[in-house]
């Protein structure tokens, strides 16, 4: 019998729950183009304003993985992978990736593009003269295979009904739901074949979810879900208020998650890459507790091993071995391989204090106006333009030292952008400031 739609969708409507079959049916119609587009829409609209039970999201989410190819791994394989849920100046999967192939874990990471004010990984690594983010499913694995992580785009085949339904809530306005987000993501994370998932959920004023509670909510969808799909499943809640580390851009976080991988990066972000390694270590029983994952991604960042994993990976997917051996040799000053922005301007302080907040949004906004960032996907970026910090949080700081360089290619900075600028730096007076650490929960497996 053919499957009664406005039925599925008045059901929703109404606050009923839809069945395993109504969902499976739901999904089928969406990958076979059965059913209108406006009834797509319809459903998503309902699914918003009504929710979901975890029943139901569990169900969209394994129809949604098994609308395309799932991943089969050999069986020894220890296979894990990171989502963060999107940052400013967020490079962690750049040392992250090599850190776990360094500890012997196999990494398929699939990562996306960026979009509005977060930066993508690709993006960040399409600045590396020759990197090939676009592999088929068979160099994916000879890559794990000979080197042990990858970073690619998605292919094809993987989640085609999260393809359709994507564009459509960006069409509909129903994006921010919590089962179609949790829909979306563990559904690829499954098709992936993976062992072990961390979630990097972040909150805060350059986030996606503004407030811990509402970052903690989602955490607890996915981490539910991606445990019933079999995946052990962890979150990890971060803060993302100044952007993550000193460099916001795309060649310019390549050259701080090198400094990372050389074993003096930024506090902030090996911070972030030692817990969130460190916890997929333990959660995926690799090791018996966070501390001694922690300790082993710490050893990996700082005796060379990850550096390795990431130039193997480097020339794995198509940079020149001379290149890759450059911007991973110890003395290189990384931007000489990197495409130049024309020109450097420099900010100063107004006055003397303390750096209360650098706020990422803002930052991140003056910065996708620049050419950084792209307003509808599909569109070019540049690489080349970014900023560095000079200053960071809890410091002091004199007035007219300079706090921030920004690399762009037109000819001057507008009276508008330097004045967004501006209001990015909070000076205060007092001199006592405690700087917090940015991981603020851990969500646990259950
Ligand atoms: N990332 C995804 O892949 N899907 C969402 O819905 C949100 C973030």
């Amino acid at each position: 019998m053919p499957v009664n739609f406005p039925e599925l969708i008045k059901l929703k409507r109404d606050g009923g729950e839809l069945s395993l079959a109504d969902i499976h049916a739901f999904v089928q119609g969406v990958k076979s183009a059965d059913i209108q587009e406006s009834q797509i829409g319809a459903m998503l609209m309902a699914i918003w304003q009504k929710g979901m039970s975890d029943e139901e999201t569990l169900a969209l989410t394994k129809a949604m993985m098994n609308s395309g190819e799932v991943f089969v791994w050999p069986e020894e394989w220890l296979v894990v992978d990171k989502h963060s849920t999107g940052g400013v100046g967020d490079k962690v999967s750049l040392p992250l990736a090599p850190a776990l192939a360094a500890c012997g874990c196999k990494v398929p990471m699939i990562s996306g593009r960026g979009l509005a004010h977060t930066g993508g990984t690709l993006d960040k690594l399409e600045s590396i003269p020759g990197f090939e983010v676009n592999q088929s499913v068979e160099q994916v694995k000879q890559i794990l295979q000979d080197v042990g992580c990858c970073i690619v785009g998605q292919t094809e085949t993987l989640v085609p009904a999260d393809r359709v339904l994507y564009a459509l809530r960006d069409a509909t306005s129903t994006v921010e739901s919590i089962p179609l987000i949790t829909g979306s993501i563990i559904s690829k994370k499954g098709a992936e074949g993976l062992s072990a998932l961390v979630l990097d959920v972040k909150f805060g004023r350059a986030a996606l979810y503004k407030d811990l509670d509402s970052a903690r909510h989602l955490a607890q969808s996915l981490v539910t879900v991606g445990n019933r799909l079999g995946v052990k499943t962890g979150a990890v809640l971060s803060r993302m208020d100044a952007p993550i580390g000193r460099c916001v851009g795309n060649a310019v976080e390549v050259c701080e998650a090198l400094e990372c991988l050389k074993g003096r990066g930024p506090d902030d972000l090996t911070e972030l890459v030692t817990a969130l390694g460190g916890y997929l270590l333990w959660i995926s029983g690799h090791c018996h507790s966070l501390e001694t994952g922690k300790i082993e991604i710490t050893q990996k960042l700082k005796n060379g091993d990850a550096l390795k994993k990431f130039q193997a990976m480097l020339v794995a997917q198509g940079v020149p071995a001379d290149v890759a051996h450059s911007l991973c040799s110890d003395a290189t000053n990384n931007f000489q391989y990197m495409k130049k922005a024309a020109h450097q301007t420099e900010l100063k302080v107004p006055q003397d204090g303390t750096v209360l907040e650098i706020d990422g949004l803002a930052l991140a906004q003056v910065l996708h106006k620049l050419g950084a960032g792209r307003t509808k996907s599909g569109e070019k970026i540049d690489h080349s333009v970014g900023a560095e910090l000079l200053v960071d949080i809890g410091q002091w700081v004199m007035k007219g030292q300079t706090w921030i360089r920004i690399h762009h290619n037109s000819t001057e900075l507008s009276t508008h952008q330097r004045s967004d600028l501006q209001t990015a730096l909070v000076i205060g007076s007092s001199n006592r400031y405690k700087i917090e650490s940015r991981v603020a929960e851990f969500i646990y497996p259950k």
